[in-house]
């Protein structure tokens, strides 16, 4: 466990709960990650908004509507990102650490790529990369599903996509600086983030000496700010990006994955309503999503005020869990169950407000695919047995290991 913060004179007593967002421990494989780590907040005696002294010290908010609310309002601005807070980092992930008008100028630039009919060009790449990974091992009877699919497969196709190297060599080389930057202390987090940012600024030097046709390329010889006389970005502001472009979906995408198909694995009744329901995809790929909303989100209180009685201070930091948010039994009819064609389902896994994940689209056609590809493939699969999982929770929620095993055709 992290250690404990002296609770600030502002915050009430009543209103403070020992909960540490961050966990690692074996599981078994029916055990569901994000009920392991959220469940641990006593539903009937917790507040609506509480404050843990762990990890620096920070508010909680539990319900749909707080989270929601925290993530739209001006109240809180998104930097600095993670806990516990740190401000030493000299610089800031753009758009993600940036608020109005600042962080509108960067996401514009963005947002075309990532737009529905920018990602329908890139379906055919998404569907011919996850056959080539799943065909590798799909006559075995057995993967680890970390290490041969969730990382590969995802990473393969964004790297490429933003012009990073994206061969198997370069994913073993930088996936443990991932892993650093998202859950290490902090002491991790700056090695990790360092090591990445190195690695982003040698790629943008080389891009800028040697375009080519890819998103770095583009950021660095194409895309011109409209609001300021469309000038051309500076070399640090695409680095900014670049970094943000990075770590925005070599973590969460993965996670996904593993969370999602640790369910499936132990649900032969899901595979069979997969199996039996191809035209339901959609549906089951974005319960999926609601489910895992495998993100626990920051922000950091602008000006002082107050949130169902609780005094939030300027310079507090507030988490805001999505999985939390997405099984709250208001606005989720059965919450914790899947339901795989449920069909309202206006989950808040991509966040809401105006961070909204950019690349939900691309991540939600990846989920489709998958699903598509992997259950014409592997229709029947489950956990070894006797299998351990490894739990590993912070500001994503995944396991670190997922062995799986199906029976194969002679
Ligand atoms: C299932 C996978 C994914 C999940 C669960 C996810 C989740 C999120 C969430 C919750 C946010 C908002 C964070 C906040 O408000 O503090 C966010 C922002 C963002 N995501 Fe994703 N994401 C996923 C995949 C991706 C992918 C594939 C990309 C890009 C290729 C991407 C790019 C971004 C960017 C650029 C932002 C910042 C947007 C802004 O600040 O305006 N994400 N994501």
């Amino acid at each position: 466990m992290s250690e404990v913060a002296a609770v600030p004179s502002h915050v009430p007593t009543d209103l403070v709960r020992d909960f540490d967002f961050r966990a690692k421990a074996m599981i078994t494989p029916e055990t569901d990650p994000i009920a392991y780590v959220y469940e641990r907040m006593d539903k009937d005696n917790f507040p609506p908004v509480f404050w843990t002294p762990r990890n620096g010290g920070h508010w909680v908010v539990r319900s749909f509507n707080d989270a929601r609310d925290v993530m739209r309002s001006d109240d809180s601005s998104n930097c600095p990102m993670g806990l516990p807070k740190d401000t030493s980092r000299p610089w800031k992930m753009k758009p993600i650490e940036l608020d109005a008008p600042e962080h509108k100028k960067y996401r514009a630039l963005l947002a075309p790529l990532f737009t529905p009919k920018a990602v329908r060009l890139l379906e055919d790449n998404v569907r011919a990369v996850t056959i080539d990974v799943i065909d590798a091992f799909a006559d075995t009877g057995e993967c680890e599903f970390v290490s041969q699919f969730s990382q590969r497969m995802p990473t393969r196709i964004l790297m490429s996509m933003i012009g990073y190297p994206s061969d198997d060599a370069a994913l073993d080389g930088f996936m443990p600086w991932v892993d650093q930057f998202f859950r290490g202390s902090k002491e991790e987090r700056a090695v990790g983030g360092g090591a990445i940012l190195d690695y982003v600024v040698k790629f943008i030097d080389k891009r800028l000496a040697e375009p080519e046709n890819d998103l770095i390329s583009h950021l660095l010889h194409e895309a011109t700010i409209e609001s300021e006389g469309d000038r051309r970005m500076t070399r640090q502001e695409v680095i900014d990006m670049g970094f943000q472009l990075f770590v925005a979906s070599l973590d969460t995408v993965p996670a996904t994955f593993v969370t999602a198909w640790r369910y499936l694995a132990t649900h032969p009744e899901a595979q069979e309503f997969l199996i039996n329901n191809p035209d339901r995809v959609n549906d089951a790929a974005e319960e999926m999503l609601r489910i895992t909303g495998i993100v626990s989100t920051t922000r950091c209180v602008k000006h002082d005020y107050v949130l169902h009685g609780a005094p939030l201070k300027t310079g507090d930091m507030i988490l805001v869990p999505l999985s939390v948010a997405n099984r709250d039994a208001k606005v989720f009819p059965r919450p914790d169950e899947v339901v795989l064609d449920r069909e309202v389902n206006q989950h808040l896994t991509f966040g809401a407000g105006p961070h909204r994940c950019l690349g939900s689209h691309f991540a939600r056609t990846e989920v489709r695919i998958v699903l598509e590809e992997w259950m014409k493939r592997i229709p029947r699969f489950s956990v070894k047995p006797g299998a351990m999982l490894e739990l590993d929770a912070s500001s994503t929620i995944t396991v670190n290991n997922l062995p799986l095993v199906w029976d194969v055709k002679k």
